[in-house]
């Protein structure tokens, strides 16, 4: 039996192995900078996978937790209280297009929402359920419920998983042709996608293909639903990165950086569907809880700031002048894409299925990265991150890749 004296390392055997944590034991945090149970500092470029948006121990967030910690937890939502009101009330308002928001708990719960409403709105319209098809793109990645993952364009999430729901059909992102040709038929009842993939190798949508997407979906009477999980709350210049490219969506999800580190996701619905679900036809026990609200009040306040969206550009800039000198020292990227604070660096040809291996090497230098794939380094960092921090971070890079060429 463990006991309370175990090294908490040793207890990982008592967790389900569908993670492969670096090991090391992470105990706090403070902006940018997190330590481990050694004393061991780390400059954080990951952020929780683009969920801290405000950095660690933001003190606005800590005293609204705090505060609301003190007075009411969970209601249930057969009862009012007034954060998630307010919240659903800011985010309908923030948005610019949507009427009504449904608060829940993660991002594969904001996405199974939506797949729900797409399918509640196309059986309000008469069409019988095959012609209510939902195109995702492949690449992409909504989360890991049966249906969410099923619209994850991705096999190596699906494997195992079949018999997996219908009524989804694939198409390659950034590919307007293939969609026409996906939508022909006249069966279509939405089209998802991220405006930035992000698990799928950080891939922004070329200019001009989101315009072109609503265009289609307005052409076919289908609704366009835009998965901001990891593109929204300011991370790439803009509030949400819809706002870039000139579509607006029926429906948006939102999680990750909305409750800057506290579980929540949200939905929001446009005018078009906003009334489709009804009393009794959709819930969560824990969606839309005060505590989570009132710190979600707070990040979005503050994501949502002229001094965010400045600081997102400036650090942008500095990321990707330090990621051209790194390549131009070790010849090690083929390219930097992504918008904002959500780049990635791709691995030269040479350079392909090394991501993990530099990974490690930075953790061992003091820096926690990402990957999204085997051949992409990604930078998701705090959106309030400083100058030295992402200088300090691009050294600590750099000192990792020295160590990645000398062990060739
Ligand atoms: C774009 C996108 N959608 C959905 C999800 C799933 O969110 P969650 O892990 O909160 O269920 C993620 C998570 O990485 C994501 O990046």
């Amino acid at each position: 039996m463990s006991t309370a004296t175990d090294a908490p390392l040793s207890l990982a055997r008592y967790v389900l192995p569908v993670y492969r944590p670096r090991a090391l034991v992470l105990e706090r945090g403070q902006g940018s900078r997190l330590w481990d149970d050694a004393g061991r500092e780390y400059v954080d470029l990951s952020a929780g996978i683009a969920v801290c948006g405000l950095g660690h121990n933001d003190p606005d967030l800590v005293a609204a937790l705090v505060e609301q910690a003190g007075k009411l937890w969970h209601t249930s939502n057969v009862f009012y209280s007034a954060p998630p009101l307010q919240l659903a009330a800011e985010l309908v308002e923030a948005s610019g297009f949507a009427t009504r928001a449904f608060l829940c708990n993660s991002g594969a719960e904001a996405n199974e929402a939506a797949i729900k409403l797409v399918r509640k709105w196309a059986a309000a319209q008469g069409r019988s359920p095959d012609r209510r098809v939902i195109v995702t793109c492949r690449g992409s990645f909504h989360g890991r419920t049966l249906a969410t993952v099923t619209a994850t364009a991705q096999p190596k999430y699906q494997a195992g998983y079949e018999p997996l729901p219908g009524g989804f059909r694939y198409v390659d992102f950034n590919d307007i042709a293939q969609l026409e040709a996906a939508m022909a038929g006249g069966d279509v009842a939405a089209v998802m996608l991220e405006p930035v993939q992000g698990e799928g190798g950080v891939m922004p949508a070329a200019e001009g293909y989101l315009a072109a997407v609503r265009a289609l979906c307005d052409r076919h009477d289908a609704l366009l639903v835009l998965d901001e999980i990891q593109s929204g709350m300011g991370r790439t210049g803009t509030l949400f990165a819809f706002e870039q490219d000139g579509a607006t969506p029926d429906i948006m999800t939102l999680a990750k950086a909305l409750g800057g580190g506290f579980p929540i996701g949200a939905l929001l619905a446009g005018p078009k569907v906003s009334e489709s679900m009804q009393f009794g036809d959709h819930g969560t026990t824990f969606g839309g809880n005060p505590l989570a609200a009132a710190v979600a009040r707070v990040a979005l306040r503050k994501l949502a700031s002229k001094q965010i969206a400045e600081n997102v550009a400036r650090q942008s800039r500095a990321l990707r002048e330090g990621l051209a000198a790194l390549d131009a020292e070790f010849q090690v990227f083929s390219q930097v894409r992504g918008r904002g604070l959500m780049l990635g660096a791709v691995l030269r040809p040479e350079h392909a299925g090394a991501a993990t291996a530099i990974l490690d090497r930075a953790a061992y230098h003091g820096l926690l990265l990402l990957q999204a794939g085997p051949d992409v380094l990604r930078f998701v960092p705090a959106l309030n991150i400083t100058d030295r921090d992402i200088a300090e971070g691009l050294a600590r890079l750099r000192a990792a890749l020295v160590d990645h060429f000398a062990a060739g």
